[in-house]
C-alpha cells in the first residue's frame, strides 16, 4: 500500500517539531538556503542513517527511493527539515524533544516520519512489535555514538554479543544480588537525611527551607551508584557539590563535575546519533555544545577507569573482595565459555552502569517529588494523607530512613511511583530499532520494509488521553488500581523485550527507598509551578524548588 504523505506526516514546515522561526535562524529550515556543508551533511547523514551493516544498500536522496521516503514524499528540502530539526537542532537548543515529538504525532496521527528512514509508531501494538523478544531487529547505529571506547551491554547492536554480554551482567541484578545492595544504598540515604536536616534546620519565613531538591536528587544517585559499581560514593551528597574523582589513561587523578559532564554527555550523543555524519568533526566544531560534551565523555570514562583501577588493585592486594556490590558481580561474572571479563570490558561495563543507573534514577526521583506535591496542590488532601498515613503504619517509629522491607510492598507509595513516572517519562523519545529480515515486518496495518528504523515514543503513549482518558494529564495514582489491559499494555518506562532495562530491581528499590524516606520525614511545601525539563537521551527535569521541614514525628 503507498502511503498518504499528510496523513503519515508529509510536512514541509518544521513547526510539527515546535521549533519557532527565531530557533532556526528566522525562517523554516526548507526555506533557508543550503550552504555546500549542510548539503554535504545531508547527503553524507542519508547513507549512514538508513544504512546498516550486512543490510541492503540505501542510496542518497533523489538518486534511490529508500523505504521510509513513502511516508513523506520525496521532497528533499522536507527531508532535510527532518532529519535536522528532529533532534540536532532541537537538542544543541535545548527543546523537549519528547514534547515536539508529542506535537507531531497529535497532528499527524499515530505513525509519523521523523527521519529520513525513520518512523515513529506512537501504539501499544507499535511497543509489542518493535521491541519484541524473537523480533530480530536491532538496536541502530544511532547507539554508536554513545560507545564509550568499547560497545557496551546498552550499545552493542550484534545480537549474539549483546546476549553474551547480558548473560556475563545478569548476576548483578538478580532479586538476591539486589538484596544485598541495601546496606549501600542505607548510608547514603543517612548522608542525605543529614544533610537535608541541616538545611531544614535554617526556614524561612514560612517555616519551610527553600531548595531546588533536583541536584540533591542528582548527588545521591551518584553516590549510591558510585558505592554500588565503583567500590565507594563519589561524596557528592558530603560535599554537597557536583565533583567526581577523574583519571585520563596514564594520567593524573582531577576533579570534574559528574552530573555536568552526564548531562552533556547525553545531549551531544544525542545530536551525535541523529547525524552521524558529524561524528568524525564534532571534535573541531568550535561550539561549547560539542567540545565540551566531548570532553565530558572523556570525564565520564576517566571516572570508570579509576574506580576499575581502584578495586583491582585492592583485589591484588588482598588476594579477594568482601563487597557483594555490582563491581564485584561484574568482575565475577563469567560467559557461556566461563570466561570472566578483560579489564577493558569491565571498564566499559563499570561506566555503563554509572550512567544507566544515575541519570535515570535522579531524574525519576525528582519528577516523583514533584509529581506527589503537584497532584496534592491540583487535588488536597488526596494524595499526602493516604500516603503519609501508609508510611508511618510501615516504618519503624525513631527510624532516620526507611528499610526496604518496610517500604517495598507499600500499595499506594506504588501507584505514586508508577503514575510519576508515566507522566514524567524519564526515557521518553522512541528508542530507535531497525528492521531486519527480508519480508519487512507489518505494524499498524502498513508494511515496513527490512532496513526501516522504527521507533516508540513513551512519553507519547503514557499522554495519549484515548488511552489513558480525559484527566491524562492529572496525577491520579489510584488510575492503576483498575487500569485497563490496554494501559498496562502501554506503560513503558523501563522499555520491553531483549533490550530493556536490566536494573529495574535496582531502581525500584532505589526509588521505594529514597520516596519513602522523604516523605516519612519531612513536611514539603511545593514552590515550582511546572516541572520544565529538557532532553539528552533521557528527559530531565531542570529545577524543582520545594520547601522543607522535619515532620513533627522528626521533631
Ligand atoms: C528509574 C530508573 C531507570 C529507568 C527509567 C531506566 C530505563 C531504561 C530504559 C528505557 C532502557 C532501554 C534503553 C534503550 O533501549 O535504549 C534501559 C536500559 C538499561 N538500563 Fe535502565 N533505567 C533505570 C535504572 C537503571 C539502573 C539503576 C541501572 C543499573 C544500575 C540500569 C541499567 C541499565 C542497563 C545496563 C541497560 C541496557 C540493557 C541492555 O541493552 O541490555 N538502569 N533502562
Amino acid at each position: 500500500m503507498l502511503l498518504d504523505g499528510n496523513r503519515y506526516g508529509h510536512d514541509d514546515s518544521i513547526g510539527h517539531l515546535g521549533l519557532t522561526s527565531t530557533e532556526t535562524g528566522g525562517l523554516p529550515l526548507h526555506k533557508r538556503k543550503l550552504t555546500p556543508m549542510m548539503l554535504h551533511l545531508v547527503e553524507t547523514s542519508a547513507p549512514s542513517i538508513c544504512g546498516q551493516p550486512g543490510l541492503p544498500e540505501r542510496g542518497l536522496i533523489g538518486h534511490v527511493k529508500f523505504p521510509a521516503s513513502q511516508y513523506a514524499g520525496d521532497n528533499f528540502p522536507s527531508q532535510f527539515s527532518y532529519i535536522l530539526s528532529h533532534n540536532g537542532i532541537a537538542q544543541s537548543h535545548n527543546l523537549d524533544i519528547a514534547l515536539a515529538l508529542h506535537a507531531a504525532h497529535q497532528r499527524h496521527g499515530n505513525v509519523v516520519r521523523i527521519g529520513f528512514n525513520h518512523v515513529s509508531i506512537a501504539t501499544p501494538e507499535g511497543l509489542r512489535t518493535v521491541y519484541a523478544h524473537g523480533n530480530g531487529f536491532l538496536k541502530d547505529i544511532f547507539y554508536d555514538a554513545f560507545v564509550p571506547h568499547l560497545p557496551d551491554v546498552f550499545t552493542v547492536r550484534d545480537r549474539d554479543e549483546h546476549a553474551r554480554k547480558r548473560k556475563l551482567i545478569t548476576n548483578a541484578f538478580s532479586p538476591g544480588a539486589v538484596h544485598d545492595f541495601e546496606p549501600y544504598m542505607a548510608v547514603n540515604l543517612e548522608r542525605w537525611v543529614a544533610q537535608l536536616d541541616r538545611i531544614a534546620a535554617s526556614p524561612g519565613k514560612d517555616g519551610y527551607a527553600k531548595l531546588d531538591i533536583r541536584p540533591w536528587c542528582t548527588f545521591l544517585a551518584f553516590d549510591i551508584i558510585g558505592d554500588l559499581a565503583f567500590g565507594a560514593p563519589f561524596g557528592m551528597v558530603e560535599r554537597g557539590r557536583d565533583e567526581v574523582q577523574s583519571t585520563q589513561p596514564g594520567g593524573p587523578a582531577t576533579y570534574v563535575p559528574g552530573a555536568e559532564s552526564l548531562n552533556r554527555r547525553g545531549q551531544v550523543n544525542n545530536t551525535l546519533g541523529w547525524l552521524p555524519a558529524l561524528r568524525p568533526w564534532a571534535r573541531y566544531i568550535p561550539h561549547p555544545f560539542f567540545y565540551k560534551g566531548l570532553r565530558s565523555k572523556a570525564n565520564l570514562h576517566g571516572i570508570a577507569v579509576a574506580a576499575v583501577e581502584r578495586r583491582l588493585e585492592s583485589v591484588k592486594e588482598s588476594g579477594t573482595y568482601q563487597r557483594r556490590d555490582i563491581l564485584e558481580l561484574l568482575r565475577r561474572g563469567k560467559d557461556a565459555e566461563g570466561n570472566p571479563m578483560p579489564v577493558d570490558e569491565l571498564i566499559g561495563e563499570a561506566h555503563t552502569q554509572l550512567v544507566a543507573g544515575t541519570d535515570t534514577v535522579s531524574n525519576t526521583s525528582c519528577a516523583i517529588i514533584y509529581w506527589i506535591l503537584e497532584g496534592e496542590r491540583r487535588n488536597p488532601g488526596t494524595i499526602l494523607p493516604r500516603l503519609l498515613a501508609e508510611l508511618d503504619a510501615a516504618i519503624r517509629p525513631g527510624s532516620a530512613i526507611a528499610a526496604h522491607g518496610e517500604v517495598k510492598n507499600l500499595q499506594f507509595l506504588r501507584l505514586c511511583i508508577d503514575e510519576s513516572m508515566r507522566l514524567h517519562s524519564t526515557s521518553a523519545m522512541g528508542l530507535p530499532r531497525v528492521v531486519t529480515g527480508k519480508d519487512g515486518i507489518l505494524c499498524e496495518n502498513e508494511h515496513f520494509p527490512e532496513g526501516t528504523v522504527l521507533s516508540v515514543p513513551s512519553y507519547t503513549l503514557h499522554h495519549n488521553a484515548e488511552i489513558w482518558g480525559p484527566d491524562v494529564e492529572e496525577f491520579k495514582p489510584e488510575r492503576w488500581l483498575h487500569a485497563t489491559p490496554q494501559q498496562k499494555a502501554s506503560f513503558n518506562p523501563f522499555s520491553h523485550g531483549p533490550r530493556a532495562c536490566v536494573g529495574q530491581n535496582v531502581a525500584h528499590m532505589e526509588m521505594a527507598l529514597i520516596i519513602g524516606t522523604a516523605f516519612y520525614r519531612y513536611d514539603f511545601k511545593l514552590y515550582q509551578q511546572t516541572l520544565q525539563s529538557h532532553e539528552g537521551f533521557m528527559k530531565k527535569p531542570a529545577e524543582c524548588w520545594v520547601g522543607i521541614k522535619l515532620r513533627n514525628n522528626k521533631a
